[in-house]
Order: C-alpha cells, then structure tokens, then sequence
C-alpha cells in the first residue's frame, strides 16, 4: 500500500474537476452565449435588410453617421433635411460607399427637405415618404438643436423655438406617419433623445425640457402601440463630438457659436451611430450611452435628489463665476 500526502490526493481531485467539469462548462457556455450572439446579429441583418427607415437631421452630426450605419446595413433611406445641398452631397457619399461594399446590397436613398419648426411642412413630408415609399418600417427622430442661456434673459420665443424643433416637430411626423403603421401592425419608432432627458442641467433649460417632453411622449407611446405590434426605442446620449453645441441658440436667439469641452470630447458621432444601429436592430426600449459620471448622476437624482439639486447649484454657481470673470 502507498499512501499519498493528503495535499497531493486534493491536488490531484482539484486538476480531476477542472479538467472534467469547469473546462467543459466553460467552452461549452462560450460556445452558447458565440450562438446567440450569431443568431442576434443575423436577425438584426434581416430586419435591417431592405427596411424603409426615415432619418430626420440627416445632414449632420449624429443623422449623417446614422444614414452611413443603416445604408450600410442594406436599409431604404428616406434622408431628412432642411439643405437641400447637403442631403445631396450626402447620397453622393452613400453611393461611393456602395461601390465598397460586400455581401449587402444597398438602395439610393430618397431625400426630403423640411424645417421640424414648420408643422405644415412636417405633415407634407410625411405625406410625401407615404407617397413615394408606400410605407416606414422604421423612423428615426434624430434632428435636435441645443441651447445655452440663463432663463431669466431666455425669451418665450426661443424656449418655443427649441420645443418646435425638439418635441412638436418629431411628434408631428411621428402623428402623420403613425396611422399607416398601426393599419400595416408593423412599425419602429425610435427618438434620439438625451442625457438631458433624464437629468436637467443648468443654463440649458429648454434643451432639458425638450428632451424630458421626449422620453415622457415616446414612454407612453411605447405603452399605447405595443397592441399594434409597433416598438419604440428611446435611445439617451451623453456627449457626442458634433456641432450640436456650436449650432445650439442663446438666451437672444443667436448662435451660440462655442465647441464645448464635453462635446469636443464625447464619443465620435460613428461609434454612436452603431449603438443606434444595434440598438434598434434588437428593438431595444430604451438605452443610455454615456459615461460612468453622467450614468452616476442620473442614478443620484433618482435616489439623492437633494444631493443632486446641492451639486446642480453649486455647479451653476462655477459656471456664472468662470462667465463673468
Ligand atoms: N452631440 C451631443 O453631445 C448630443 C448628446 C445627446 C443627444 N444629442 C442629440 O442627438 C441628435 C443629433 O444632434 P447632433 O449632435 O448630431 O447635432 P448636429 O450636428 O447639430 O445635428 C443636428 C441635426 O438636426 C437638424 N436640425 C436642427 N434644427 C432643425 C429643424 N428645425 N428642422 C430640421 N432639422 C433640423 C440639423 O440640420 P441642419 O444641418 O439644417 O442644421 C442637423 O442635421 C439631437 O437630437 C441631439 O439633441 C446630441
């Protein structure tokens, strides 16, 4: 009889387990969780394949990168804009894209020209996507213009401005084109929302509350047209390097002129349009994209709200400072 040290027999059960039972398990749980990534990606490549999506702020930012990511993915765009000029120069873009691209066959986009300010020119274009494409599969509220002011020198005009572009202008496409997807029970609505949605910063007051307007209208949408077979996805950015903060109004209406620090260094508009792209490909209901700070913040004004208001004053307090310095 040989008897082994207690240590070497645990030793040897211990390398018994791992090469029995943990290396298995572990290459077979890889194995499941590399299926269903696979299955996911294909089902997202078929319903983005060939699917009318209709982009509004197409010619900048964060809608330029979007119309990349879906042309790319085989989708039919409807590209919106108000420049006429730029909406073109874009499909010019799209088509050299095409002549790269593998394995999926992409479409010449149609685009539309129309100011989100103008109802009447929203429920044109709506009527005229109906016309020419005959249906949407997916809409994606994206155009937005920002803003910079205190509210005490803020005109009325320019808070309604801001709540014309940001919230009246996507509901009112959304309204025209909703009826037809009901009738179809097939349909994806997306808004391109904001941290601000969730969080109100100060000296950006009608941006923030365009953007809490937003997320309130597409919940409850979300709830209403569930019974119709439609999805909603809420999709809520940190900061994006684009113009937004260049392009965004003032207290007096102007242009605010100012690339932001935070925007400068946000996430590109290209990584944030394949959130979208995903996103919407596994009709999420609602994402946030931002960082550990503004994700923490959110959390705070939920649970702390007092903290919250206390870092939100003193923050106001920095700002007016460092501006009249
Ligand atoms: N950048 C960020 O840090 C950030 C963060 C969170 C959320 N977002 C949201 O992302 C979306 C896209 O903004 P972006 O960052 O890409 O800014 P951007 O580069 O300034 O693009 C804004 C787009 O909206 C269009 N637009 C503005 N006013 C319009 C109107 N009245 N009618 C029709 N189109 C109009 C612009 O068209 P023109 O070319 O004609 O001006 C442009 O295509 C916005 O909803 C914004 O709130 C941005």
């Amino acid at each position: 009889l040989v008897f082994k040290p207690l240590k070497t027999v645990q030793k040897g059960k211990l390398m018994d387990l791992t090469s029995t039972v943990i290396i298995p398990l572990l290459f077979g749980s890889l194995g499941i969780f590399a299926l269903f990534r696979l299955l996911q990606w294909m089902r997202m490549r078929a319903y983005l394949q060939e699917a009318v999506v209709v982009i509004t702020g197409a010619t900048s930012g964060l809608g330029k990168e979007c119309a990349k990511a879906f042309h790319a993915a085989g989708s039919k765009l409807v590209l919106c804009g108000r420049d006429s000029e730029k909406l073109k120069d874009l499909v010019q873009q799209l088509s050299t894209m095409t002549n790269h691209q593998k394995n999926v066959s992409t479409h010449k986009p149609h685009t539309v020209v129309f100011d989100l300010s103008d109802t009447k020119t929203v429920l044109n274009a709506a009527e005229e996507i109906l016309r020419y494409l005959g249906h949407v599969d997916i809409l994606i509220n994206n155009a937005g213009v920002s803003f910079r002011g205190t509210i005490v020198d803020t005109g009325l005009d320019v808070d309604k401005k801001v709540m014309e572009t940001n919230y009246f202008g996507p509901i009112a496409l959304t309204k025209a084109l909703l009826p037809s997807m009901i009738k179809r029970r097939q349909g994806h609505i997306v808004a391109i929302s904001s941290i601000q949605g969730k969080i109100s910063i100060p000296f950006r007051s009608a941006y923030a509350a365009s953007k809490h307007a937003t997320q309130a209208f597409f919940d409850c949408l979300r709830a209403e047209v569930k019974q119709y077979n439609i999805d909603v996805t809420v999709i809520s950015p940190g900061y994006i390097q684009t113009n937004l903060s260049l392009n965004a109004i003032t207290a007096d209406g102007s242009r605010y002129g100012v690339m932001d620090k935070n925007t400068a260094e946000g996430q590109t508009a290209a990584e944030v349009a394949q959130v979208v792209l995903s996103a919407v490909g596994q009709k999420k209901k609602e994402v946030l994209v931002a960082g550990l700070t503004p994700s923490l913040a959110v959390c705070l004004r939920n649970l702390f709200p007092r903290l919250f208001f206390t870092l939100m004053a003193t923050r106001a307090k920095k700002e007016r400072k460092a501006k009249d310095s």
